[in-house]
């Protein structure tokens, strides 16, 4: 039985889209990233599940569990992790996450203190003096710290530094391998690349593709910048596979590759490179540049 399956799924929001018709599957012990531009519907889908809002259509089950039919049953066996949320300004970080941890009978304190610890969180300022970065920090303690069979979690990135992320994989991994599920949302390719088995595509409120991580690899390009001493002649970088659009001015070239970019790197050293940035496409740049704005065509699920 998947843990999280939706059947034709559609919210609207009055007259406005919210999703339509969304079919999916999500199994045991797997990571899914549901993936889309802002607007795309993703926060709707994920308040369906947790009986935030109710369908104007379908139905969303979790645990097999019609969402609105028994919201509580659910709510104990998962761990949520709104997009949005505020939390008590006067309260500690620990004040809160032991108020939270009371609502659910008590947690096991030595996980508590770890994820304090590996999220490194300083859990004795007020809600109101952390920084944004930390506020997701105390927001995914949690929804860990009770260890769900399902975490469900809207953007947990947001504002979480490269360090802090990485311990957010680290974690999510240790999820799975103890037979847990994680529905994670997403507007990044990259980071879902990293962290997820398979993603959904959402777009205008429909899902295009859902397929493992692995089949979306070529959606995902770098623009890369190359900064030289001097002029530098673009005819090299345009054999290199995977390179195009170069674009050449005075001393910088700029071109999107897809696939590795170490061939560009080792090519930009011999014309004496100063620097170089490069930029990870979003969903919504990558998934455009792929399949063009407006396109009508569904992209091939393989
Ligand atoms: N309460 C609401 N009333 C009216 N329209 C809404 C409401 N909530 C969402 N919508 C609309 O539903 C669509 C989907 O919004 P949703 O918040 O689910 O997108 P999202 O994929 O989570 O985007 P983001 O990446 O920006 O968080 C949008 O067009 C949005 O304007
Ligand atoms: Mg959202």
């Amino acid at each position: 039985m998947p843990v999280i399956e939706t059947e034709r799924l559609t919210k609207r929001y009055g007259l406005r889209r919210g999703i339509e018709e969304v079919d999916l599957q999500v199994e045991a012990g797997e990571v899914f990233g549901f993936l889309g531009p802002n607007g795309a519907g993703k926060t709707t889908l994920i308040r369906l599940l947790v009986d935030l809002i109710r369908p104007t259509a379908g139905r969303a089950l979790v645990f097999g569990i019609p969402s609105s039919a028994d919201p509580v049953a659910i709510h104990r066996r998962i761990g949520y992790l709104p997009g949005e949320y505020a939390l008590y300004d006067r309260l500690t970080g620990a004040e809160t996450l032991d108020w939270f941890a009371s609502l659910r009978g008590g947690v096991d304190r030595a996980w508590q203190r770890a994820l304090i610890e590996r999220f490194d969180l300083d859990p004795a300022r007020r809600y109101r003096e952390y920084s944004r970065g930390n506020r997701q920090k105390v927001g995914l303690i949690i929804a860990l710290q009770h260890r769900p069979e399902l975490l469900i979690l809207d953007e947990p990135t947001t504002g979480l530094d490269p360090l802090v992320q990485q311990t957010f994989l680290q974690v999510l991994r240790e999820t799975t391998a103890e037979g847990r599920t994680v529905f994670l949302s997403s507007h990044l390719l990259g980071e879902v690349e990293r962290s997820c088995d398979r993603v959904g595509i959402i777009r205008d409120g429909r899902i295009v593709t859902v397929d493992r991580v692995a089949a979306l690899r070529d959606l995902s390009h770098h623009a890369l910048e190359l900064r030289f001493a001097g002029p530098v002649d673009p005819d090299p970088f345009r054999r290199i596979d995977g390179v195009s659009e170069i674009v050449a001015a005075e001393t910088t070239l700029r071109m999107r590759v897809s696939g590795p970019i170490g061939p560009v790197v080792t090519e930009a050293a011999r014309h004496g490179l100063l620097d170089l940035t490069s930029h990870e496409p979003s969903l919504e740049e990558a998934f455009l540049a792929h399949y063009g704005p407006g396109a009508a065509g569904v992209p091939d699920a393989r």
